[in-house]
């Protein structure tokens, strides 16, 4: 059987609220929220009738309450897309959504189906990470894994003890960037067409949910030089260089290549090759640089080949790391998330992967003479996940 040419149509994403009782989504469910998002790709894509959507596949970290019943049936369901159509839910934390989109992209390389809805979504608020999992004991008991393995923040700090040149100053310096690109992409108003806006009811009365609560646009070197730390004392690791606790749905629309041209669709770009790699639990934070070295070498391609990447900011140290591996400008480097990113923006876990395709999309477009976008990702328990992507609207 010889794989087909997938596509990325379009792309879309609720805001990303905080976390919590003071966060816009509290009230609102995660499966209405993934509604939200497949309703807006149908009205924006209307060559695309709900009737040619046949498979719809979601990612979250927590798959119970209003994010259990297998997302990927419950939302098509609730979004009025037809019986015939198929879905499920996958999981793999941090990187559920992508994994969604590469699982959907599989099944349409391999003629399985034509056209697919694919995403992530965590209502962190409702499912604080962790809270109802069970890990099995014999990962303390028999050291498999170190206790800090199952705490982010700690493998962070983890990663500034293994990479002692990467300082506390460089994390703050990385996350001042962050918050700086992100704010300079919402004043040129880039930002918010990556989002659709929600009504939701909150305690103040009915809100427009349509920008990321989380944003700091007015952060400083030195009030990041002073936050507290709280994976350690007198750690490296703070509330200012890390990615927040927050509520996101983000998902986009695949298609085979030909199906998009029988529906006279313009495709935004093409999945040119994809692949996971593990590492140590305890520096999960890794994940990218080995996902990265085998999707480049799947793609045949090199690291200079790269116009834009997308990397998902869990923790500065992390992206930081990426950086030195592949030799990148420290601590800031223009083909790197341009738009900002996770810390400024917000990281609900398995909507992240979704999110940095959106944003490769919208920076293709922005910059026709780009060719290949690079989306990747660290994931909980010590993996990686990266994607490579061709600018379809290149001149
Ligand atoms: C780090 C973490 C514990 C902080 O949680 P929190 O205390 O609820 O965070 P807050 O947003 O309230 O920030 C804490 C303080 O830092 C301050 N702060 C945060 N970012 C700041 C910035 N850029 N500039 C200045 N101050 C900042 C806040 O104002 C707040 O100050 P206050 O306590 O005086 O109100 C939490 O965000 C976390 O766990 N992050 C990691 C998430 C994670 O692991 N994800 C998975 C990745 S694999």
């Amino acid at each position: 059987m010889k794989a087909r040419d997938v596509v990325l149509v379009d792309g879309i994403r609720t805001a990303f609220g905080r976390a919590g009782e003071k966060g816009f989504f509290w009230y609102t469910r995660a499966d209405d929220m993934v509604v939200k998002v497949i309703r807006e790709l149908l009205r924006r894509n209307p060559q695309v009738k709900p009737e040619m959507i046949e498979e719809n596949v979601w990612g979250a970290t927590t798959q119970e309450k209003d994010q259990g019943l297998t997302l990927g049936r419950t939302s098509a369901i609730l979004a009025g897309l037809p019986v015939d159509c198929s879905g499920f839910s996958v999981d793999r934390m941090c990187a559920g959504g992508m994994t969604a989109v590469t699982c959907a992209a599989s099944e349409i390389a391999l003629g399985a189906c034509d056209i697919a809805i694919a995403g992530g979504v965590e209502h962190m608020g409702h499912h604080p990470m962790g809270a109802t999992a069970d890990p099995n004991p014999r990962f303390l008991t028999e050291r498999i894994v170190s206790e800090d393995a199952l705490v982010m923040g700690k493998t962070a700090e983890n990663l500034h003890d293994e990479f002692p040149e990467i300082t506390k100053e460089m994390s703050d310096e990385y996350a001042y960037w962050s918050q700086k690109k992100a704010a300079k992409a919402y004043e040129e108003g880039k930002i918010q067409k990556t989002i659709v806006p929600m009504t939701v009811y909150t305690k103040e009365g009915w809100v427009v949910a349509d920008y990321d609560q989380q944003l700091r646009p007015d952060t400083t070197l030195e009030g990041l030089r002073n936050l507290r730390t709280p994976f350690r004392p007198l750690g490296k690791v703070t509330p200012g260089n890390a990615s927040g606790l927050n509520d996101g749905a983000a998902g986009v629309l695949l298609m085979s290549a030909e199906k998009a041209e029988q529906l006279g669709i313009q495709p935004k770009m093409r999945l040119v090759a994809y692949a996971y790699a593990g590492v140590r639990p305890e520096v999960m934070g890794l994940g990218p640089v080995p996902a990265t070295k085998k999707v480049l070498e799947k793609a045949g391609l090199t690291i200079n080949d790269i116009d834009i990447i997308e990397l998902n900011e869990a923790f500065a140290v992390q992206c930081l790391v990426f950086m030195k591996e592949f030799g990148f400008k420290m601590p800031n480097d223009e083909r790197i998330n341009p738009w900002g990113g996770a810390i400024a923006l917000g990281h609900p876990l398995a909507s992240s992967g979704p999110r940095l395709m959106i944003h490769m999309m919208h920076l293709f477009e922005e910059n026709p003479s780009a060719r290949y976008g690079l989306t990747t990702m660290c994931v909980g328990l010590g993996q990686g996940g990266a994607v490579i992507w061709e600018n379809l609207m290149r001149k």
